[in-house]
């Protein structure tokens, strides 16, 4: 069988990439989602550690949760499918801020955004667009290059997106964290959550959440798995493996030649000009 080409593959909703998997449809109908006060939302632009952070949250609660595939995928019945949902959801989302359904943030629920030095994110995707026959073929680690400056992959621009949540992280309801944070001092990170969700849990159980939450530990877990990708996190594979690949930090190192670094520089400089980080 052939593969499939870009466009039975990529479609353009609002000027931004989402894989045909997110129908036009659903993306036009999310402004009318129902969003309950208690719903937990996980914000990530794609390959930021997002099943990391669903890995922890849903280790965090000792009552029934569940964690669903993000919220633009599927089509329109999707919304019904999780309006019968029973609470407590935990729903992510690559989702830039404009577009998330504006019921979530009426109804002030909590959102917990992850993000990740870019460099890292751009070579983690450059992997999974390669081994992920569910993403547009890709040649060489340059020709993605190109194509992540120019924002021209699944969810659009690293950049677009981290700035349109970076405008809310003084909100009360919004709490943002970084993937390297993570690596660095997970019980610390894990401490944060915690307080944020108002939850209570023993300095025991944390240091075992974390460890059960160790890159090793997941990937062992998700391997014994045969899971279903249609109620995962990641929507676009049933191959864990694809998510679980290196789990470091500074792999880009391994992929930047010294120019293309220079050129990413320059990019992240100007567009980020505004921005904190
Ligand atoms: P790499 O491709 O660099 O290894 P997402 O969940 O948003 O798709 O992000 C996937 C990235 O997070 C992958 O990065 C993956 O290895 C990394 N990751 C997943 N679980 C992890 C963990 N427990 N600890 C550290 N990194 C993890």
């Amino acid at each position: 069988m052939s593969n499939p080409s870009q466009s039975e593959l990529i479609h353009t909703f609002k000027g931004i990439p989402f894989t045909t998997r997110s129908s036009p449809e659903l993306l036009k109908c999310l402004d009318t989602f129902d969003a309950r006060e208690d719903d937990v939302v996980l914000v990530s632009y794609p390959k930021s550690g997002t099943h990391w952070l669903a890995g922890v949250i849903t280790k965090l609660y000792n009552t029934q949760v569940t964690l669903t595939s993000p919220i633009e995928f599927g089509d329109v019945s999707r919304l019904e499918e999780l309006n019968k949902l029973s609470s407590k959801r935990i729903i992510p989302t690559h989702l830039d801020y404009n577009m998330l359904p504006p019921n979530f943030k009426n109804k002030k629920c909590k959102m917990i955004y992850i993000s990740r030095n870019p460099k890292d994110t751009a070579v983690s995707m450059y992997h999974y667009y390669r081994d992920n026959p569910n993403l547009p073929t890709i040649d060489t680690w340059t020709a993605f290059f190109d194509l992540f400056l120019k924002g021209d992959v699944v969810c659009g621009s690293w950049f677009d997106h981290f700035l349109s949540w970076e405008e809310h992280e003084n909100d009360r309801n919004i709490l943002f964290l970084f993937y390297e944070d993570m690596k660095k001092d997970l019980p610390k990170i894990v401490k944060e959550i915690i307080l944020f969700l108002g939850l209570n849990i023993s300095e025991n159980d944390i240091q075992d959440i974390c460890k059960k939450s160790s890159f090793s530990e997941m990937k062992h877990d998700t391997e014994k798995e045969n899971s279903d990708p249609s109620h995962t996190v990641c929507a676009l594979t049933s191959n864990r493996k694809l998510i679980f690949r290196k789990g470091t930090v500074g792999d880009w190192k391994n992929h930047f030649t010294p120019k293309q670094n220079l050129r990413f520089e320059e990019i992240f400089n100007e567009k980020m000009k505004l921005s904190k980080m």
